[in-house]
């Protein structure tokens, strides 16, 4: 049976590690063809992708950069085809609190979680239209509802992607392009584990509704379904996939 998301050609920011290496893997398993835009390499997404049978483009781009993600699209159109679907994924996590954080800390998590957000869906904006039922998906935090941790820049960065998430959606939808977000809650990545301790990750699963630490493939199929057909009727939305951490 052909996948859901057959015949496309998905963009996930970020794709070359973590959750947008699985939300790669995951896109490909149902049938898109994937491109990767990342300021590390990007190999180990493209055996996983290989896996799938699927056609797979990566470049080495720093999404904060406007050039370099414009010229990235137009590579990405020569080589797959215009987008269907772009995953705003890439981020900076810096952790600090109120009385650590500087401003340098705080435009570089913005000019990365934001504009790299922002310069991406215009890069890209030429191919969703033509695609005629294009698809945007923020990856965003449950930090910004939960009792937050003390990380300012990140979870207002957050804040801000989730309002440009709900903005995006009113101005798109003509176009039948939807927009919605995905929020995580604490999820074991590579980075997280390297940015956290493994008390925060218990003190997480404590405050969410099912016991257990969120695993990537957790995000990935919410990811896979809001770019499906499946999900035409939904945007606007930010689909809170945190274990119930909200929610208790
Ligand atoms: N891991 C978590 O606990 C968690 C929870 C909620 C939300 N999220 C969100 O999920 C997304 C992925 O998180 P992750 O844990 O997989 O992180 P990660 O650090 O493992 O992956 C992020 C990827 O983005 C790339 N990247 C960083 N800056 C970039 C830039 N300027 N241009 C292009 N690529 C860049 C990195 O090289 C890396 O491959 C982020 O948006 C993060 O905020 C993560």
């Amino acid at each position: 049976m052909a996948g859901r998301l057959a015949g496309k050609t998905a963009v996930v920011t970020g794709g070359g590690a973590g959750i947008g290496q699985e939300i790669a893997r995951r896109l490909a398993s149902e049938g898109a063809d994937i491109a990767v835009a990342d300021v590390n390499p990007a190999d180990e997404t493209r055996e996983l992708v290989a896996e799938t049978g699927r056609r797979f483009f990566s470049d080495k781009v720093d999404i904060s950069d406007q050039d370099a993600i414009h010229r990235f699209a137009a590579r990405v159109r020569s080589e797959l085809g215009a987008a269907d679907i772009l995953v705003n994924n890439a981020a900076v996590v810096l952790l600090a609190d109120i009385d650590h954080v500087t401003l340098d800390d705080w435009r570089r998590t913005f000019a990365v979680n934001v504009d790299g957000a922002f310069l991406a869906s215009k890069a890209f904006l030429p191919d969703l239209k033509e695609s005629g039922s294009g698809r945007i998906v923020n990856i965003t935090s449950s930090s910004y509802w939960t009792p937050p941790p003390p990380f300012v820049s990140y979870v207002s960065a957050k804040g801000a992607l989730n309002g440009f998430t709900s903005v995006l959606a009113a101005n798109l939808a003509a176009h039948n392009i939807t927009v919605n977000g995905v929020a995580a809650s604490l999820v074991r990545t590579a980075a997280a584990a390297a940015n956290t301790s493994e008390a925060f990750f218990d003190q997480t699963v404590r405050i969410q509704n099912i016991k257990r630490v969120q695993m990537p493939a957790d995000v990935s199929g919410v990811v896979a379904f809001l770019a499906s057909d499946d999900a035409a009727f939904i945007t606007g939305q930010i689909i809170v996939a945190d274990g119930g951490s909200t929610r208790r």
